[in-house]
């Protein structure tokens, strides 16, 4: 019953099904039914690889080796998930199925010619969505090389609402963030540079909350509701992944659970989802879905306290993030 449907534009997951509690296999992330439906205004970075340079650069400005690079400002007044018309998610990738004694995937390549974007360097990309055998878990792995330096941040900008796309809110899921921290943004939503505590804030997620608990706090903020960088804290000593994120909807019984390699994750309550029609002619009102994107914290490029984003020539980007499902225990 675990199915995860892959499409070549954007390396995007366009499906991805695991059963609930009553044993019934359905999707749980938003998207459409067709290419066009991607390819229209309404798509707002469904389950697409985001890149080369997910989130924001303030200004779409950077300085890199003493040069400086101009990007498009896509997202007045900053550069947002890469660009406009040649970013990660609107070009058409190379995909190959594969499989092993472990289970099957998808290996998707695209190689972003210099200048592409804005962005220095050809650089070279691997997308592979991995679904081991009898489990429900999905694995998505990164990896990229250049021949100049350059910033790299990807990510998976799947929508999940656990009781199916169309459903209604996402406000009575239940969710915890395992950060003790997170970076605060100006109201163009580029970090400050400060990292802090959500101890005593409505951004402590370390117990479970009820999304829909504490929202409203955050309705008349520049980004209508949840859209913050969580500071993941270190995984354990000697492992590579950490536990990020899990969300857990009493309705469908379906937990999700989330781990990754990367420093940070991006906690996005759907707020300009817009009603627009998707799969199954359904609307994906606002707050509809939660976005959880595993990711080095944005504007990073700019912001000299942050971990890097620069790859360089020679060297390998590399990024794993786990998505496993299961039912609730407690029932
Ligand atoms: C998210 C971002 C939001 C919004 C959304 C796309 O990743 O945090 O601010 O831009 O993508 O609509």
């Amino acid at each position: 019953g675990f199915v995860a449907k892959v499409m070549t534009r954007g390396a995007t997951l366009v499906q991805l099904h695991t059963p609930d509690k009553d044993g019934k296999s359905g999707d749980v992330i938003l998207g459409f039914d067709s290419v066009a439906g991607y390819e229209s205004e309404d798509n707002q970075y469904f389950g697409c690889t985001t890149g080369r340079v997910c989130n924001r650069i303030a200004k779409g400005k950077f300085t890199l080796d003493g040069k400086e690079y101009t990007l498009a400002v896509n997202n007045e007044p900053n550069h947002l998930h890469g660009g406009v018309e040649r970013s990660l998610d609107k070009v058409v990738w190379k995909a190959k199925s594969y499989k092993n004694d472990k289970g099957s995937g998808v290996r998707l390549t695209y190689t972003s010619p210099d200048g592409d974007e804005g962005y220095p360097g050809n650089l070279s990309v691997t997308v592979s969505y991995f679904v081991p055998k009898d489990a429900t878990r999905l694995g998505i792995h990164y990896k990229a090389t250049t021949d100049k330096s350059t910033p790299v941040n990807l990510t998976n900008h799947a929508y999940f609402n656990l009781s199916g796309p169309g459903s209604d809110t996402v406000l009575n899921h239940v969710l915890r963030i395992n950060a003790d921290k997170y970076t605060p943004v100006d109201d163009t939503l580029i970090p400050t540079g400060k990292i802090e505590s959500v101890e005593g804030t409505d951004l402590d997620f370390r117990k479970p909350v009820r999304i829909g608990k504490r929202i409203e706090k955050f309705t008349d903020t520049a980004a209508l509701g949840y859209d913050h960088n969580y500071v993941l804290n270190a995984a354990p000593k000697g492992k590579d992944y950490r536990f990020a994120a899990m969300l857990f909807d009493k309705k469908s019984g379906r937990r999700l659970r989330i781990t990754t390699t990367e420093p940070g994750i991006q906690f996005y309550s759907g707020n300009f989802l817009k009603g627009q029609k998707g799969k199954g002619d359904k609307p994906f009102p606002h707050r509809s879905a939660v976005c959880l994107e595993t990711q080095h914290f944005p504007d990073s490029v700019n912001q000299e306290n942050f971990p890097s984003t620069i790859l360089k020539p020679g060297d390998t980007y590399k990024s794993s993030t786990i998505l496993g499902f299961s039912l609730d225990e407690k029932k």
